[in-house]
């Protein structure tokens, strides 16, 4: 009995070292909670704020036609879906929403997994395990990161976007005697940096080598390419990549991941993906909304509201660039500005929280130690005046800050 008092103090106490130590270094993270819908402006710990750190990158989190789809769903089907989709949760709306997909994508197939990070999870530990080798690039989204460690397979980190520090790796390592399959695999449009990944070049290295592709389309699905089919498409690559992952929580405006690929890779990963086997599948609402906004973003609003967003995202680009602030190279939707310490970037989110304007700070180890950023991301229903608003005021908190 004394011994487990004694246990439960010593790991109470590491608990708090651990906290105290991660404050220390400036990197505590805590939610801030929003009320109300996701849309331009929200409620925000009680105040209307901007916000510009959504990834609803079309508005389409609250828009009436996801909504009243979800709401039939729901009449229809109920809340869940019961069980996982190997066992009696495979529904309609499930294999209706591939089909959707995959027309969309232009792809033989297309299998939904849960969210973002549980089809990396699943996906890449699917492709290769034991023997093989993962190139990665550098700036990868974490949950990429997590589904190699996964897998086992051996993980060879390439330069940021450097398709000719990749073709030497895969010259070095990938094709040698006994070894086993290897896997390129990339942002579409980099999470952190809004820059878009040179996908034409990591087919070619990808055809050199015999490996295989896959591409995080998180950032670019609904928003890049004609009718948002995303990066491939805006790259003119789409045949030449084998797994095509999106995800419909940001542009999309719902819940969930995608994975657009041939027919016998979609039977691989029904049989092989862990977080598609294991986990109870996405409910009915979660599914006609999805559905519904993959149709709409084909369409003419579709159209309407990337011009939107594209025009945003250049307006509030060009301001804080005239303006002096360092912002990596890139055109889409996600704009960082790099403040370089943790604390620092922290001071400038919560300036600009008090005078109405959400942006998140990104620090390590989300980004490398010295990039901690302020990501700015737009969306299409943002105003100009709110936005020319918005620039003012960072640049006067910026100077004040002595960021620019
Ligand atoms: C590039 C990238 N991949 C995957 C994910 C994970 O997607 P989800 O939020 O649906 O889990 C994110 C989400 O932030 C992301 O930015």
């Amino acid at each position: 009995m004394r011994l487990t008092i004694e246990k439960e103090w010593i790991m109470q106490r590491t608990i708090q070292n651990e906290l105290t130590e991660i404050t220390n270094r400036g990197l505590l993270r805590s939610t801030r909670t929003i009320s109300g819908r996701q849309a331009d402006r929200v409620m925000c710990n009680g105040h209307e704020v901007l916000l510009l750190c959504s990834n609803n990158y079309l508005g389409l989190a609250d828009h009436p036609v996801l909504a009243a789809a979800s709401i039939a769903a729901i009449q229809r089907y109920g809340t869940s879906s019961g069980a996982s989709r190997l066992v009696s949760g495979t529904m309609d709306l499930h294999e209706g929403l591939e089909r959707t997909v995959a027309s969309f994508k232009k792809t033989e197939a297309a299998l939904v997994f849960n969210s973002g990070h549980a089809a990396n999870t699943g996906i890449i530990p699917a492709l290769v395990g034991r023997g093989d080798i993962v190139f990665s690039d550098r700036l990868n989204h974490a949950s990429i990161v997590d589904g190699i460690l996964l897998s086992g397979a051996r993980l060879v980190r390439y330069p940021h976007n450097d398709h000719r520090a990749l073709a030497a790796l895969m010259e070095k390592h990938a094709g040698g005697e006994g070894s086993g399959r290897c896997l390129i695999v990339s942002d579409g449009v980099f999470s952190m940096d809004g820059d878009i990944a040179p996908l034409a070049e990591l087919v070619e290295c990808k055809r050199t080598f015999g490996a295989l592709l896959m591409v995080d389309d998180a950032h670019g699905c609904g928003v890049l390419g004609a009718e948002g089919r995303g990066s491939a498409e805006l790259l003119g690559v789409g045949g030449g990549v084998d797994v095509q992952m999106g995800t419909f929580g940001k542009a999309l405006g719902s819940f969930g991941a995608y994975a657009a690929v041939s027919a016998e890779l979609r039977e691989l990963l029904i049989n092989r993906a862990r977080s598609f086997i294991f986990s109870t599948s996405l409910p009915p609402a979660v599914l006609a909304a999805s559905r519904a906004a993959v149709e709409l973003v084909q369409g003419e609003e579709g159209d309407r509201l990337r011009e939107q967003l594209s025009g945003n995202a250049a307006f509030f680009r060009s301001g804080l660039a005239a303006a002096g602030f360092s912002i990596p190279d890139g055109s889409t939707q996600i704009v960082p500005i790099l403040v370089g310490s943790a604390g620092s970037t922290m001071q400038f989110s919560e300036a600009l929280l008090a005078e109405g304007i959400f942006a998140q700070g990104i620090r390590p180890p989300t980004v490398p130690v010295g990039t901690s950023r302020l990501r700015f991301t737009l969306m299409a229903t943002h105003t100009r005046t709110d936005l020319a608003d918005a620039i003012s005021t960072i640049c006067r908190i910026g100077r004040r800050l002595g960021v620019i």
